[in-house]
């Protein structure tokens, strides 16, 4: 072994040491660790469980190792299989984006056509699908329904249990990735009462969506192709941000060999709550509160004072400098505002962030604006309700999804997800019969 590279832990209950080695990913400074197992070599006694690692929340725990995402939340670096978020964001589109990500190289040309045309064969739904989700009440969560008609999508191709076959597991990710804006679409247009949509095959993949969400009577939708490009780039800003809350999710169901699409249901689901999908409505509802720009520096002492909670869109559990998906988001909103008119509510945002990057509170805190600051201000633009918004997370993050949950199928040290808790209950007891309780 060599000895620079490992832990000696001495445990001071029994003076024994204890040689750990230490293992490494792509970067010798990210990411080193240990394997938790040889922990359990460490014990008081032979009858002795051996010790756990202990962490809520799993904020110091690797639970597998990947290829597909790198992320410093340090640097304010993000990179899909080793490309830039910055470079793909300019010059890539979102299926080309979804392609690198699940087979790890950028496509050829024809790799990519044929990927699209696969993609665009693949977006209608069968009818029943059409039926279910007219069951649902007028004012039903489009999440809600996504999660549901997500899941029926197992019933409807039973053969995407054949999960170690590569040919149907393409099968089924093809599906996957071009049917969930046409369901994101229909739950949208349940929610108005308004007829579905067909897909329009000649369209791009967003503006087909553009298409199911917003044609009226017109023979032929012509997507605007800024507001067309702008949904495409957050597609790419959010198709994948390594093991995030509903990533963990996907892997952890499809560890138990469940369908692809029973194991998206439940990440779509993990996205749902507010802690993961929903930050984008919030800093909406903090601007409106603030109203103006003369308010701000008010509304900051008030933050920082604790009687306003947290700044919305503000900070992150990784990323300890700008999330560089802020700063395209920040970018592009004044492309999306030139053309469907100026949102009085960008310049208070651009005030708040101006004003907390200067503040000591914030910078002490490493506390930088993250990709909902300005995503939800451009979701409202584009003329989405507050509803949509996860959706539309759900849409992109479906790539991320599928490729995360791939590599962990096919990964030699796979095994189902079982973490161990530390039991902290009561000891053994005797049962009470009722009568003497
Ligand atoms: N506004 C004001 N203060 C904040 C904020 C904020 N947005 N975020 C963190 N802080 C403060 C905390 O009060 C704490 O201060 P203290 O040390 O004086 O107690 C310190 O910064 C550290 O905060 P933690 O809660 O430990 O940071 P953590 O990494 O656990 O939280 C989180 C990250 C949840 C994102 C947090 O920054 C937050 O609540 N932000 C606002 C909500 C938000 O924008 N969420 C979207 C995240 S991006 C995404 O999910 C796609």
């Amino acid at each position: 072994m060599n000895h620079k590279h490992s832990l000696t832990i001495t445990d001071n209950r029994t003076g024994k040491s204890y040689e750990i080695p230490i293992q490494y990913g792509t970067y010798p400074n990210y990411g080193a660790s240990i394997n938790a197992l040889e922990l359990r070599n460490i014990k008081t006694s032979e009858q002795d469980f051996g010790l756990l690692s202990y962490d809520p929340g799993f904020t110091n725990t690797a639970s597998c190792s990947s290829r597909v995402t790198f992320l410093d939340g340090e640097k304010g670096i993000l990179r899909y299989r080793g490309y830039p978020i910055e470079q793909l964001a300019e010059k890539s589109t979102y299926l080309e984006t979804a392609y690198l990500i699940l087979n790890g190289e950028l496509p050829d040309q024809e790799q990519l056509k044929c990927w699209e045309l696969g993609i665009i064969e693949h977006t209608f739904v069968h009818e029943n699908i059409k039926k279910s989700i007219d069951r649902f009440q007028h004012n039903a969560h489009p999440m809600g329904i996504l999660v549901s008609t997500v899941g029926a999508l197992s019933t409807f191709y039973p053969d995407a249990k054949n999960i170690h076959d590569q040919e149907c597991r393409n099968k089924q990710i093809w599906r996957l990735i071009a049917k969930m804006p046409t369901l994101a679409a229909f739950a949208y247009r349940h929610s108005l009462g308004l007829p579905y949509i067909y897909p329009d095959q000649e369209l791009s993949y967003v503006g087909n969506f553009m298409n199911m969400l917003w044609k009226k009577s017109e023979l032929k939708y012509q997507p605007d192709p800024v507001l067309e490009r702008a949904i495409d780039v957050l597609f790419i800003l959010h198709a994948d941000h390594e093991q995030n809350c509903s990533t963990s999710i996907m892997r952890g169901v499809g560890s138990s060999y469940s369908d692809p699409f029973s194991a998206a249901s439940s990440a779509i689901a993990a996205l749902y709550g507010p802690l993961h999908g929903g930050a984008n409505e919030a800093v909406l509802h903090m601007l409106a509160k603030i109203g103006s720009v003369d308010r701000v520096p008010e509304f900051i002492k008030s933050i920082k004072s604790g009687k306003e909670g947290r700044l919305m869109g503000f900070g992150h559990r990784v990323y300890k400098h700008y999330d560089p998906r802020a700063q395209i988001c920040k970018k592009m909103a004044k492309d999306v505002f030139a053309v469907t008119g100026l949102n009085p509510q960008l310049d208070i945002a651009l005030e708040l962030e101006r004003i907390a990057l200067q503040d000591d509170y914030f910078v002490s805190r490493h506390l930088y604006p993250n990709v909902d600051f300005y995503s939800g201000l451009i979701y409202q633009a584009l003329g989405f309700p507050l509803g949509m918004f996860p959706v539309l997370f759900a849409i992109a993050r479906t790539t991320g999804w599928l490729a995360q949950w791939q590599e962990f199928l096919l990964d030699p040290e796979h095994k189902i997800e079982r973490p161990r808790q530390i039991y902290c209950g009561t000891e053994e007891r005797g049962y009470i019969p009722l009568d003497k309780r």
